[in-house]
């Protein structure tokens, strides 16, 4: 039995383990913090505020004696092999009812065999995704709980307490069965990775299709997160217009090299949206041009071979009309990354049996995560009207935005395509939308061929059966 005084303790004191672990420590619980690092043990004892009760140690021994019945420990460490050693590490130590919070980016099927291999252990185990970074985990993040019930009623509380909160509500839910937690964790950041691509297209037709500054470009983006699109995503981003170098002088996002960087998350997303399958063209194309970014000497090889270049979208006049069409694109492009990344929840949730409540996962959105943004209170109300919508583009009001923004979408696909720029987040989203909105798409044409070569056989519109021509 633990009989230690301490009531949460984690592993890992990474930033974000510390954070976490300090923000609990602000809501008055006593905590202890494990890393092998004795000197980031050292550092985390020593960073508390009067009062309150910190403890650093270097073994998991010294972890587990300084907790209460049942310990609750959280693990912040590097997804992969790292949880599974801690835990193999932990497990002897424990006592039944004792609980394991994998708060890291882990994949959701490894966290599926964690839960099978501790199910019969009587320890309970939890993978929940945690997101906002740093400052979220310091200040408030969004948590995304789930697996066992019954552990998440024990640290409810806590979770609640150290949890960002919107209009009063903790950013907080059990959001289901089994591996919910990290899948939802992994949506959000496909839907993350989308939305990046699609700033930074906007970013590139402003820039160099209508030559805009960075002041400027701080300016618009600065302006469009005071409007509809209020979001972290555009916050930042007008943020980092404003950035200067210290070593030259300049803009700090002029010497930033685009070779975009990834951990997998996104990749994750789209390989399970393959798997199930559901289409999340947007995550597919953002976690294409990332690896498309790293072909920088390919591409410097390119650029001298086709004389290309890209041209201005329009004139001076024209300019303010534009800036206001690329605005309503950017809204219309994440609108359906929402829409993607959340059909995709829901049919994972029936097909993995993680009965993942829509209406949560989007509220828990709200605060404290990377994608928080205004209109997901919008799509909070519409899942709570219609908790089995399978897609928010068949919602009147999501269709009616839709339509409204889509003249838009079409002076800058158009613009940008004749112009030479590439826009494939913007495309993707043109794409689908107009393919699901469609009752009739020409696939008709691809089942006669597979049953030309092949003889895969196709289905009638006008009888019932399966049938095969002898072409
Ligand atoms: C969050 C972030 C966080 C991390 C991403 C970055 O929600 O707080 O998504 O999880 O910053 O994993 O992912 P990439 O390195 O793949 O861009």
């Amino acid at each position: 039995m633990g009989n230690g005084k301490y009531d949460f303790g984690m592993v890992g004191l990474g930033v974000m383990g510390s954070n976490l672990l300090l923000n609990m420590a602000d809501h008055g619980y006593a905590v202890v913090g494990f890393d092998l690092d004795e000197a980031k043990a050292k550092k985390f004892e020593s960073s508390g505020k009067e009062g309150q009760q910190l403890k650093g140690v270097t073994t998991a021994k010294d972890l587990v004696d300084n907790l209460k019945s049942p310990r609750k420990i959280m693990l912040l460490v590097p997804a992969g092999k790292a949880v599974d050693s801690v835990i193999n590490g932990l497990e002897p130590l424990l006592d039944k009812g004792d609980i394991i919070i994998d708060g890291g980016n882990s994949h959701y099927t490894d966290t599926l065999g964690r839960i099978n291999r501790l199910k019969n252990s009587g320890i309970h185990f939890m993978g929940v995704g945690i997101s906002g970074g740093e400052e979220g985990a310091r200040r408030g993040p969004s948590i995304m709980p789930g697996g066992d019930k019954e552990a998440y009623k024990v640290v409810e509380p806590i979770l609640q307490d150290v949890s960002a909160k919107v209009n009063g509500e903790p950013c907080v839910a059990y959001l289901g069965n089994n591996a919910a937690g990290h899948y939802v964790k992994m949506v959000h950041n496909g839907i993350e990775y989308s939305i990046m691509q699609l700033v930074s297209e906007c970013y590139d037709l402003m820039k160099n299709g209508l030559g805009m500054s960075n002041d400027e470009l701080a300016e618009t983006f600065g302006r469009w997160n005071s409007g509809e699109m209020n979001s972290f995503l555009l916050e930042i981003t007008a943020e980092i217009f404003k950035k200067k170098d210290p070593d030259t002088g300049g803009y700090l996002v002029d010497v930033i090299s685009g070779r975009a960087g990834a951990k997998g998350t996104g990749k994750w997303t789209s390989q399970s949206g393959l798997d199930l399958p559901m289409p999340v063209p947007n995550i597919d194309v953002a976690v294409m041009m990332r690896n498309l970014s790293g072909l920088l000497s390919e591409r410097k090889e390119a650029s001298d071979i086709y004389n290309i270049k890209e041209q201005q979208l329009g004139s001076a006049a024209e300019k303010e009309e534009i800036v206001k069409a690329i605005h309503d694109t950017l809204y219309f492009a994440t609108l359906l990354s929402y829409v993607q990344g959340l059909a995709m929840i829901t049919t994972a949730s029936g097909e993995l049996k993680m009965d993942i409540p829509l209406e949560d996962v989007v509220k828990v959105w709200r605060g404290g995560c990377i994608i928080r943004s205004a209109s997901l209170d919008h799509y909070a109300r519409i899942y709570h009207e219609n908790p089995g919508l399978k897609n928010m583009m068949l919602n009147k009001e999501i269709a009616g935005r839709l339509e409204d923004t889509l003249p838009a979408v079409k002076k800058v696909i158009t613009l940008a395509a004749q112009n030479n720029f590439q826009i494939p987040g913007i495309m993707a989203a043109f794409n689908y939308f107009n393919a699901y909105r469609r009752n009739w798409l020409p696939t008709n044409l691809v089942q006669a061929q597979r049953d030309y070569f092949g003889a895969h056989t196709y289905e009638r519109i006008d009888k019932e059966g399966v049938f095969h021509t002898q072409w």
